[in-house]
C-alpha cells in the first residue's frame, strides 16, 4: 500500500521539510537556510540555530502541506542525529509530537543515511553497490553503500572536514561566510605557481583525511607574504583550493581502486565546487566509473533525503516509541540492515 511520509531536517543550520510518496516519489520540499543569520559570526552559532528552527519549522510544514494539497500523512520522519543537539531537539520534538497528534508512526532518521541515499531521489539513481563521497562542512567521508543500512566508512577526516577548511581559510583571508564559494571565486584569479601547500596524508597508505594543517599553512603564508594585496590573497586561495581538491581526488581514486566499485556519488556542499567536479569527472572517465551528482539542493542538508530514508525504514517496520530521542553522536554501524523483500 502506498504511503506519504513527512520528512523534517534540523540537524544544523537548514530547516528542511518534504513530503515523499512511496509510489509517486517526492511530492514537494521546502528549505529555509539560516546562512544570513550566522554570517556575521563566521560560522554556525548552535543556540541561534535552534531558536531559528523553532521559528521557521511549523510555518514551513504548513506551507508545504498547502502547496502539495496534502492533509494527512502516514508517517513522520525526522533527523534524530548526529548534529547540534539543540537544533536536533527542535526537529525531533516537533516531528514526534506531530506523529503522536496524528496517530501515525514516527521514524528517527540518521542524518548521514539521508545523505548516502539522497542520490536515489534522482533519475537515474545509482545502482547498488555504490560509493558515496560526502564532502561537506560537517563531514569528509568515503562510504561504501552495499544496501540500505549496510554502510562501511572507508575513510574520513581525522580533524576538520573539507568544507570547514574552506570556511576557516575564507575567514583567515577576510572573505565572507560560507567561505567555500568565496575562496573558489577568488582562486580563479590566482596564479597556481606562486604558492604550494602540502597534500596531507596522501603519501601514507589509507583513506583518511586531515585538513587542519592546511589552515595553518594558509595563515603562515599570509603572514609572511611581502605584500598583502588582492593578488596575494587570490594566489593563496588558488594554492589552498588546489591542495584540497588534489587530496580529495587522490583518496577517491585510491578508494575506487581498492573497492573496484563502478558507481560514485558526490554529496555535500563542497560537491558544488567546479574544479572538484572536473577532477572527479575526469577520474571517473579514466577509471570507467559512472559519477553521479545529485542536484545541489539534495547534496546539502534537506528534508527530502530524510523523508526518503524514513519511508524505507517505515516500510521495513521500523518506528520510534513515544519517547523523544535526539543523539548528537551516532555511529552508522548501529543502523540495522533493511532486508530486501524477495
Ligand atoms: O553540505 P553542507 O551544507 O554542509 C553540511 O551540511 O555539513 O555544505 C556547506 C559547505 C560549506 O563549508 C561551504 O563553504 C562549502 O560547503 N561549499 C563549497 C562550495 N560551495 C559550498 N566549498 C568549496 N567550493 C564551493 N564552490
Ligand atoms: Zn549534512
Amino acid at each position: 500500500m502506498a504511503s506519504v511520509i513527512l520528512g523534517i531536517e534540523t540537524s544544523c543550520d537548514e530547516t528542511g521539510v518534504a513530503l515523499y510518496h512511496t509510489k509517486q516519489g517526492l511530492l514537494g520540499h521546502a528549505l529555509y537556510s539560516q546562512v544570513a543569520l550566522h554570517a556575521q559570526y563566521g560560522g554556525v552559532v548552535p543556540e541561534l540555530a535552534a531558536r531559528d528552527h523553532i521559528r521557521k519549522l511549523i510555518p514551513l510544514i504548513k506551507t508545504l502541506f498547502h502547496d502539495c494539497q496534502i492533509n494527512t500523512v502516514d508517517g513522520v520522519a525526522y533527523t534524530a542525529g548526529p548534529g547540534l543537539i539543540g537544533a536536533l531537539l527542535v526537529g525531533t520534538s516537533v516531528g514526534r509530537s506531530l506523529a503522536w497528534g496524528w496517530q501515525v508512526p514516527a521514524i528517527g532518521v540518521h542524518h548521514m543515511e539521508g545523505h548516502l541515499l539522497a542520490a536515489m531521489l534522482e533519475t537515474p539513481a545509482p545502482p547498488f553497490p555504490f560509493f558515496v563521497f560526502v564532502v561537506s562542512c560537517g563531514h569528509t567521508q568515503l562510504v561504501h553503500v552495499a544496501a540500505v543500512g549496510q554502510y562501511t566508512v572507508l575513510g574520513e577526516s581525522v580533524d576538520d572536514a573539507a568544507g570547514e577548511a574552506f570556511d576557516k581559510t575564507a575567514k583567515l583571508l577576510g572573505l565572507g561566510y560560507p567561505g567555500g564559494p568565496a575562496v573558489a571565486r577568488l582562486a580563479k584569479q590566482g596564479n597556481p605557481d606562486t604558492f604550494h601547500f602540502p597534500r596531507p596524508m596522501t603519501r601514507k597508505p589509507g583513506l583518511n583525511f586531515s585538513f587542519s594543517g592546511l589552515k595553518t599553512a594558509v595563515l603562515t603564508t599570509w603572514k609572511k607574504a611581502p605584500v598583502h594585496d588582492e593578488q596575494t590573497r587570490a594566489d593563496i586561495a588558488r594554492a589552498f583550493e588546489d591542495a584540497v581538491i588534489d587530496t580529495l581526488a587522490i583518496k577517491c581514486r585510491r578508494a575506487l581502486q581498492e573497492t573496484g566499485l563502478k558507481n560514485l556519488v558526490i554529496a555535500g556542499g563542497v560537491g558544488a565546487n567546479q574544479s572538484l567536479r572536473q577532477h572527479l569527472s575526469a577520474l571517473g572517465q579514466k577509471m570507467n566509473v559512472d559519477v553521479y551528482y545529485p542536484r545541489p539542493i539534495f547534496c546539502t542538508d534537506n528534508g527530502a533525503m530524510i523523508a526518503y530514508a524514513g519511508a524505507l525504514r517505515l516500510a521495513a517496520g521500523e518506528y520510534e516509541p513515544l519517547a523523544i530521542e535526539a543523539r548528537a553522536r551516532w555511529s552508522m554501524n548501529d543502523l540495522p540492515l533493511i532486508q530486501k523483500k524477495s
